[in-house]
């Protein structure tokens, strides 16, 4: 039990008297498992990771790793991707029902029929999505190299860029080419509040505002920095600035303020001041379900092997191509 000043104390956090963080770390060594985690995670799950990072490290980290078991601390589609990298590991996630706005918003027989309309684009598909859609892609992407990707790719060549409008418009602008863009949108970044953002901008006229490329267009426009979850870890650290108006899940404040202890960053809420800028999906994972995960060994991820395959082509493009 940690003492603070005072009275207070704080105790582990704990399930029935059972200390969950000594629990899962003794799970942790017997299943030679590797916890990693996203930065949209609740600060718990953050301390106990063995990792923590945006998608496209996360995907590196599961194609390297040479742990049995993978618990993935994010969404389905991530530990999904993990598993397409790893099909002799367990893949565990600790809950099942972790989605992902995006990836609903794009289901695979309507991504074929879409695809059907444009025979000759070439098919880049962020990672947010499921491994159906992925299997039907020529290459994935994440918010980190999505740019990179694309500017890549030959100019005579047309391309189809889904399921995010938001991303898909703001990587269009930064490449300077058009793309033919699927609908989807992310129900967290959708919701950032502008003028509870340009009100931040009035108190605090010295911070920067940096924000996640899947926000809407018009908070995108008062941004002073756009990047995926790590480069905004990395813009903070390296900026001369010492406060910062964070545009994405508030999840990433925890490593921030971790991190960089020294400089001072405000969450944007989102419209009308609810809690939505938290990712309803992310949440739902827990040091309880983390450890009862480890504990029974599922949910497991499993797919078939034929779409795995398909789905393995696009990812393996995507670390090949990218620095
Ligand atoms: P990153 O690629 O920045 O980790 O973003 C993933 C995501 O789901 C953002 O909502
Ligand atoms: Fe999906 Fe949005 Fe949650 Fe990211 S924040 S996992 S895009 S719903």
């Amino acid at each position: 039990m940690m003492h603070l000043s005072g009275s207070m104390t704080i105790s582990p956090p704990s399930k029935g008297g059972i200390d969950l963080v000594h629990e899962i770390n003794k799970l942790r060594k017997k299943r030679n498992a590797v916890i990693l985690a996203h930065y949209y995670q609740h600060p718990d799950i953050q301390d106990v990771a063995d990792f923590i990072g945006d998608s496209l490290e996360l995907c590196r980290k599961a194609a390297a790793t040479e742990a049995d078991v993978i618990v993935f601390c994010g969404v389905h589609f991530m530990a999904e991707t993990a598993k397409i990298l790893n099909p002799n590991k367990t893949v565990l996630i600790p809950d099942v029902n972790a989605g992902c706005s995006l990836a609903d918003d794009c289901p695979s027989d309507k991504f074929e029929k879409f695809r059907a309309k444009y025979p000759d684009h070439f098919v880049v598909t962020y990672i947010n999505c499921t491994a159906d859609v992925k299997a039907q892609s020529d290459l994935i992407c994440t918010s980190s190299n999505a740019v990179e990707l694309i500017k890549k790719i030959p100019k005579d060549k047309e391309i189809l860029f889904s399921p995010d409008k938001n991303l898909g418009k703001w990587v269009q602008a930064q490449c300077g080419r058009e793309l033919t863009i699927w609908e989807g949108s992310c129900v967290v970044h959708e919701n950032f509040s502008e003028e509870a953002l340009l009100k931040l901008q009035l108190e605090h006229p010295e911070a920067k505002t940096i924000a996640h490329p899947e926000c809407l267009p018009n908070l995108l426009g008062l941004a002073d920095y756009i990047g995926s979850t790590t480069k905004l870890l990395k813009y903070a650290d390296e900026s001369e600035s010492s406060s910062f108006i964070v545009v994405t899940e508030p999840g990433i404040l925890h490593q921030m303020r971790l991190k960089i202890p020294s400089k001072i960053f405000y969450d944007v809420p989102g419209i009308d001041g609810c809690s939505c800028n938290e990712c309803p999906y992310m949440r739902l994972n827990n040091l309880e379900n983390l450890h009862t995960c480890l504990l029974n060994m599922e949910p497991k991820i499993e797919m078939e092997e034929d779409i795995r395959l398909k789905a393995l082509r696009p990812i393996e493009l995507m670390l090949e191509m990218s620095s």
